[in-house]
């Protein structure tokens, strides 16, 4: 069936000295500036002129630190050491643009919920309806020690707390109805008592009393990411999330995630339209294949395979350090990783697909370079090309672009490709003609607020 919606285009970024891209920090024309504002300020105002429909920046409350159980080797490489604040980041973003859509991980493992919900509450506000949040139940042990808890909780412990999180904050945002404030200077009445009210919720894991100290958000609910990939965590998607962040290789997977995730969504008693599905991509775009391929191969070149190791053993929770390299890693080493095992397998197979005998090396390699990631390699309408295929077949409703250095994949790729999406009406033309409205509204995506529940708990 062809399509007629448009595609969603996010911007996967990193408040770091690095992006997802391990070698990012060394590549030449990388701006070294990320402790500035004006990095940011400038970032958000060229996605926004470039046709993004939001920034998104993920998080981890911790250093890498599993591989040789120290920080030594993750300090010295740079990879991952930095990692600000994201609210803060976001603020400044807001002051300076009118449509970019401003996204932020939190966890709901480390956080208390009042906090976020006033935060992304507060955001939503300043931004006039931009905020979005990345719900995430983080990932190891080093987050909960910088938190004072020795052990990280448990996989789906971890999710039965994200649940009742969801609730409380939630709640809090309908602590407030929407035309609770009055200002009516006149009679001495700033706000209607009958219309803000305690939420007094006593869960398991989780109690707030309320109300939230911030009005409704004009949202209803600041739009709400996540990125589950475990049965337990496609179901936490399909009942919270408005967009779905997915990885994948290949477009076959890709399609497959995308059934999955929309009957899911289906299942949790929504519309499947009323939830996107966007896997994470890496361009790589040149000005003709040669230049796109040679970028390529210089970027596969140029990361440490020490920061490679120190990214590995972080997702997987398995401290690598001194393990030979060139020995095999067989299907049983692989399915005894406490931490992202679907990720690692999938990666293993990827590489073992002609017979290969998989090494750490091999694994290492690639799991900080462009190949672990499904790289669009190639000119601006190859590029498009190869993402028009993903949509029109219905194995994204859009995509989040990872990048290779800052600003420049923003740049090439909005200079090179965006005109060439637009032009084939996968994008809006001018993104700024509609005037104003949320983040929500330009999605297509609707309100969720109390009265606007559709498939959320009662
Ligand atoms: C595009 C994308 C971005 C993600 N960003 C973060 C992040 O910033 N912080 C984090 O702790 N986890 C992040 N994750 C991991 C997910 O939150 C989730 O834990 C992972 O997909 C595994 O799913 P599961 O928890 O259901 O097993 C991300 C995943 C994807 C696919």
């Amino acid at each position: 069936m062809p399509r007629n919606d448009k595609m969603v285009l996010a911007a996967f970024m990193q408040a770091s000295n690095v992006s997802t891209y391990a070698g990012s920090w060394l590549y030449p024309s990388n701006d070294p500036d990320y402790l500035s504002v004006d990095f940011y300020v400038d970032l958000a105002r060229q996605l926004e002129r470039g046709g993004f429909d939001f920034v998104f920046f993920d998080d981890r409350l911790a250093m890498p630190g599993i591989y040789g159980n120290d920080v030594a080797t993750t300090v010295e490489t740079g990879a991952r050491p930095v990692k600000l604040d994201l609210i803060t980041i976001l603020g400044a973003m807001a002051a300076h643009t009118k449509r970019l859509g401003l996204a932020a991980t939190y966890s709901t493992t480390y956080y208390a919920p009042y906090h976020v919900a006033r935060a992304f509450a507060t955001l939503d506000h300043l931004s006039a309806g931009r905020a979005a949040w990345n719900i995430v139940t983080s990932v190891n042990s080093n987050e909960a020690q910088n938190f004072g808890i020795d052990q990280h909780l448990e996989h789906d412990q971890r999710y039965e707390r994200a649940e009742e999180f969801m609730q409380v904050c939630t709640g809090l945002w309908d602590t407030w109805d929407e035309d609770a404030v009055i200002y009516d200077r006149a009679a001495g009445r700033f706000a209607d008592p009958e219309k803000v009210r305690e939420l007094n919720f006593e869960g398991e894991w989780l109690r707030s009393r309320g109300p939230l100290t911030v009005p409704h958000p004009p949202q209803g609910y600041p739009l709400l990411l996540q990125a589950g990939d475990s049965p337990r965590g496609r179901a936490f998607a399909a009942k919270w999330a408005d967009v779905i962040f997915t990885t994948g290789f290949g477009l076959e997977k890709a399609k497959e995630s995308y059934a999955r995730h929309k009957e899911g969504v289906a299942a949790a008693g929504r519309r499947p339209e009323d939830v996107k599905v966007i896997p994470a991509v890496c361009p790589v775009v040149g000005e003709t294949e040669e230049i796109a391929k040679e970028k390529e191969r210089y970027l596969a070149e140029l990361v440490d395979l020490r920061a490679s190791l120190v990214l590995l053993s972080e997702v997987t929770d398995v401290d690598f350090a001194g393990l030979d390299l060139d020995a095999p890693i067989t299907e049983e080493t692989l399915a005894q990783i406490p931490g992202s095992r679907g990720a690692i397998q999938g990666l293993a197979k990827w590489i073992g697909g002609d017979g290969k005998q998989v090494t750490l090396r091999d694994l290492a390699s690639r799991r900080a370079t462009l190949n672990a990631m499904t790289t669009f390699v190639g000119t601006g309408p190859q590029v498009a090309d190869q993402m028009e295929e993903w949509f029109a077949n219905y194995g994204c409703d859009g995509f989040s672009l990872m990048t290779t250095h800052m600003p420049g994949t923003f740049e090439e790729f909005s200079r090179m490709v965006v005109p060439e999406l637009r032009r084939r009406g996968l994008l809006e033309e001018d993104p700024d003609a509609s005037g104003g409205g949320t983040l929500r509204d330009r999605l297509g995506l609707p309100r969720r607020s109390a009265g606007t529940r559709a498939g959320m708990p009662a």
